[in-house]
């Protein structure tokens, strides 16, 4: 399909047009490709131009589905959530699982704190004492020589909470960090972090440059690198459902409650003991995380990364929720770091961000954190309940067959057959083809 691809230089300086004909060129049908690619630009010239403008070397868009699971409530108040995501039933078991919590008292959720961290790593050669007493007599500077960067951020209620330096040299010789950790309020705080870490380390160079005690092997130091950690482990929020372990009886009768909540809470054990199902397990709570993360905007590379470091943080990988039953009532819940914006980036930009940030109610930073949390829950309450009961391949399957008849480009009246005949039958992709074919009246050959 594909030709020897050559080496190009000066690739991001062409125009997108050139661009496009370089990759569809590649093909060895280059107007069928050119077709592809912008088949998928929106028709609004100027919304295209923008989201063109949100990364480079863009050549057409990448659809993703974007869905809503209505019925949420999170802390008495509904919310329709809107999630972005390619993969079949996630939305559906966060929309179940909704569904189940509204009539139990929906879901509760507390923010524990909000603190991003950030370092300024550096290298240095003196003695370590020597530069504490340095640090510490001049720790009001770092402040203020970034007054002008948190000027907007302290109106806001935000800014630097403390500055520490920190010893690693035993870890890494000459290493050291100045560790800064900082309230962003409704912003994620990227930018204002690395812009004032950026300023620390000019302060820094500049204190053990000048001053007259240090010898001049003690005034070269060395800065490694400024950058904020997307490890938040205290910006954490919590999400929990309970009631009573009778109201957890299926509506169907599949099951009894007291099977229910035995298996439940076993498959949660095997999760924070077994690193393998625990990555299972996250995963399938950030399906639900994720979804919301992009539907508003915010980076879900760096939630997942915090996620699963919190996961690991005494030393062994772990289930993110966790369950208790007690007296009667049955707990389930999620602790995880969630470093969210909604203010700055794509969330003004981006329409359908900002439709997303619209149709939750415009909530503040904590705000969003306490319903990415639940939908997290929410999605890992379902897969568990499936997993302990029915399976989770009856519902991957039902989508899986969506799928393969679309493909198929089966009629409305074929789907409605085929899919009454595999509610007994399982489904392959070749058994469908098959059904289909005979349907069609067309000879199948194995
Ligand atoms: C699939 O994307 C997610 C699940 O595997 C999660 C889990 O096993 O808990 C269903």
């Amino acid at each position: 399909m594909q030709q020897k691809i050559e080496p190009i230089k000066g690739f991001s300086k062409l125009s997108k047009e050139a661009k496009l004909e370089w990759i569809s060129k590649l093909s060895n049908t280059p107007e069928k490709t050119y077709k592809l690619l912008t088949g998928y630009y929106h028709q609004d010239e100027k919304l295209q131009k923008l989201h063109d403008e949100f990364a480079e070397n863009t050549i057409t868009n990448f659809f993703v589905p974007y869905s809503i699971a209505p019925n949420f409530l999170i802390n008495d108040k509904l919310y329709a959530i809107p999630m972005a995501i390619e993969e079949s039933s996630v939305v559906a078991a966060s929309a179940k699982s909704a569904n189940f919590w509204l009539t139990r008292g929906g879901f509760k959720t507390t923010i524990i704190s909000t603190t991003k961290v950030g370092h300024v790593h550096f290298a240095w050669w003196g003695d370590y004492e020597k530069l504490n007493t340095l640090f510490e007599k001049n720790k009001q500077k770092f402040f203020d020589d970034t007054q002008d960067i948190t000027h907007n951020m302290r109106k806001r209620g935000g800014g630097i909470k403390d500055i520490q330096l920190v010893n690693k040299t035993e870890e890494e010789p000459n290493y050291y960090q100045l560790l800064a950790t900082f309230e962003t309020c409704d912003s994620m705080g990227a930018n204002f972090i690395n812009s004032n870490l950026e300023q620390f380390a000019r302060t820094l160079k500049s204190l053990v440059e000048t001053d007259n005690t240090f010898t001049e092997e003690d005034k070269k130091l060395t800065v490694i690198m400024c950058i904020l950690s997307n490890y938040t482990p205290e910006c954490l929020v919590r999400a929990e459902v309970s009631c009573k372990v009778e109201d957890l009886e299926d509506e169907k009768k599949e099951y009894t409650w007291q099977e229910f909540v035995k298996k439940f809470e076993m498959a949660v054990h095997i999760a924070r003991i077994e690193t393998y199902r625990a990555t299972t397990h996250n995963k399938g709570i950030f399906n639900g995380i994720d979804s919301v993360v992009l539907a508003t905007g915010n980076d879900w590379r760096a939630i997942e990364a915090s996620g699963h470091t919190y996961a690991a943080r005494d030393g062994k990988y772990r289930s993110l929720t966790d369950v208790k039953v007690e007296d009667g009532i049955f707990k389930f819940w999620i602790e995880i770091p969630l470093s969210l914006g909604v203010v700055g980036g794509l969330t003004t930009l981006h329409p359908l961000v900002k439709f997303s940030l619209e149709l939750l109610g415009n909530p503040s930073a904590p705000e969003l954190m306490e319903i990415a949390a639940t939908v997290g829950l929410a999605q890992n309450f379902s897969a568990l309940r499936s997993l302990v009961t029915t399976g989770i391949q009856k519902g991957h399957m039902k989508m899986h067959l969506f799928n393969i008849l679309n493909q198929l480009e089966a009629t409305e009246e074929e789907k409605q057959i085929i899919t009454k005949h595999f509610e007994k039958d399982t489904v392959s992709h070749q058994a469908v083809v098959k059904k289909f074919s005979e349907l069609r009246g067309i000879v199948w050959k194995d």
